[in-house]
């Protein structure tokens, strides 16, 4: 392994135009009339995995944005890893907010710039070109199996069937993941967790239609006051959600988990300017990192109704609507939320309102055990490039399928992330650090070697 170093170094501008080759296909999995770029997406990295030395590469369709399936088995003895990552990205909007073209990468202060740079196409190519040079160098410890879905920022649902249906094709021994982040290259972290999520459009529906203003006004419920109070009274003073039961099956952190967790020196003004607030908020008594790793939240993510054009135009609109997502932790479960959610709003009983609630996506959250073997061989691999031992982390963010990976395939899932917190992902100028691809790169194949050592030994 030690020749890794040297192997990127020689080839570094090439790995750098192949990830730049598969930014440049727009797969934004939102975009439903999006199926020849998705597929372009799909025999891109099938070519790419082929070149890099797998066995088998093939494209399998789904109900949903087709999936790509890879591996190479050097011998049925041996531990097998299985690689996920996803092909598609998040929608580029606001447009005019980027600094350059979202889907022409370009490099600036150190750091590829563009949609998927990061979340999730640059990690996900960590992953490929640490394989090539496994196989490159015949330095391949254990079989690889890669599973590449298009469809993890819209919720992963075709792949749930996916997993179920193909049990046999995907069994190995761990799932490995580059789709997290990490501290920064000096002060390594480990991500232990993943949040939950269970996401909602609701519509508050009023009159048959757009009144004026002033003839009807202060006469009936105004469907955009309506949907503001409901807002507004989903969340106390505290920073407590009020839906009731939304905390009922919040698994409580032991104490010793909690004081090691809160150990990551987070430096909060350096990502106070990052992200230009002058403050905080969150749930009372709980840190920040508590409130991003141990406690769900209630957020909206878009909220429209009425006129919102130039100048004004004087009508009560006849419906608005909000798009809601909730962060869950252990052990809260999307279905049972969603049905709190609903007899919550649905019992709100307003004079000439109707309210409609849609539950669009849900996933549960994760935890893997920090001393399991699978995370150590992680924490030992990022010591040897990194040269520190890293800390664990429970991230905010959510990759639906994780959970179910576990439930479904039965392994457990090691999230061996490179990407900064301000990486802008989701957001205009998306980028990822050079330094970072490259130590991802560099780290990925001693994953590979302490984890086949580990299997082993037992
Ligand atoms: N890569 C992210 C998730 C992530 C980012 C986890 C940073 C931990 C640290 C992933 O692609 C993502 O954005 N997931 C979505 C899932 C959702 C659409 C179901 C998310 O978290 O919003
Ligand atoms: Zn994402």
């Amino acid at each position: 392994m030690d020749t890794i170093a040297g192997y990127i170094e020689k080839h570094k501008e090439r790995f750098l135009d192949e990830l730049f080759g598969l930014i440049r296909i727009p797969s934004v999995s939102a975009d439903k009339e999006n199926g020849h770029v998705m597929m372009a997406a799909c025999e891109y990295i099938r070519d790419n995995l082929l070149k890099s030395g797998a066995d088998r590469s093939e494209i399998m369709l789904t109900q949903g944005w087709p999936i790509i399936y890879a591996e190479k088995i050097v011998h049925t003895s041996l531990p097998t890893i299985l690689v996920y990552g996803h092909y598609d990205v998040q929608p580029p909007d606001p447009l005019d907010e980027w600094e350059s073209e979202p889907f022409v990468p370009v490099v600036r202060d150190e750091k590829i710039y563009a949609r998927g740079a990061d979340d999730d196409k640059g990690q996900l190519f960590m992953q490929l070109k640490a394989f090539e040079y496994l196989v490159a160098e015949q330095k391949l410890p254990c079989n690889v199996k890669f599973l590449i879905e298009g469809e993890e920022e819209i919720g992963s649902s075709a792949i749930i069937t996916f997993c179920k249906q193909n049990v046999r094709l995907l069994s190995a021994d761990v799932i490995l993941v580059s789709d997290t982040t990490i501290l920064s290259l000096n002060n390594p972290t480990l991500t232990v967790g993943l949040r939950g999520i269970a996401y909602f459009e609701i519509t508050v529906t009023g009159p048959k239609r757009d009144l004026h203003s002033g003839l009807y006004g202060g006469t009936i419920h105004n469907p955009a006051n309506v949907l503001a109070d409901i807002i507004s009274g989903l969340i106390d003073k505290d920073g407590r959600i009020t839906i009731p039961g939304f905390y009922d099956s919040v698994k409580e952190i032991d104490t010793e988990e909690r004081t090691l967790l809160n150990n990551v020196p987070i430096d909060e003004e350096a990502l106070k300017n990052n992200i230009g607030i002058s403050d905080f908020f969150g749930e009372k008594d709980f840190s920040v990192i508590d409130r991003l790793g141990i406690r769900p939240t209630l957020d909206v993510c878009g909220i429209w109704g009425g006129y919102i054009n130039e100048g004004a135009k004087t009508i009560l609109p006849a419906k608005a609507s909000a798009k809601i997502s909730m962060r869950l932790v252990p052990d809260q479960d999307p279905g049972e939320i969603e049905n709190s959610f609903k007899s919550y709003l649905l019992g709100l009983n307003i004079p000439g309102i109707s309210i409609a609630v849609n539950f669009l996506h849900g996933g549960n959250a994760y935890v893997v055990p920090w001393h399991s073997c699978e995370v150590q061989a992680a924490v030992m691999a990022m010591e040897k490039t990194l040269g520190k031992k890293a800390l664990p982390v429970r991230s905010g963010g959510s990759i639906p399928i994780v959970a179910d990976f576990e439930k479904i395939l039965g392994m457990k899932v090691v999230l061996l992330g490179f990407g900064l917190e301000t990486d802008a992902i989701h957001s205009p100028n998306e980028n990822f650090p050079l330094n970072n691809f490259y130590k991802g790169i560099e780290t990925i194949p001693w994953f590979y070697h302490f984890y086949t050592e580990f299997k082993k030994k037992m």
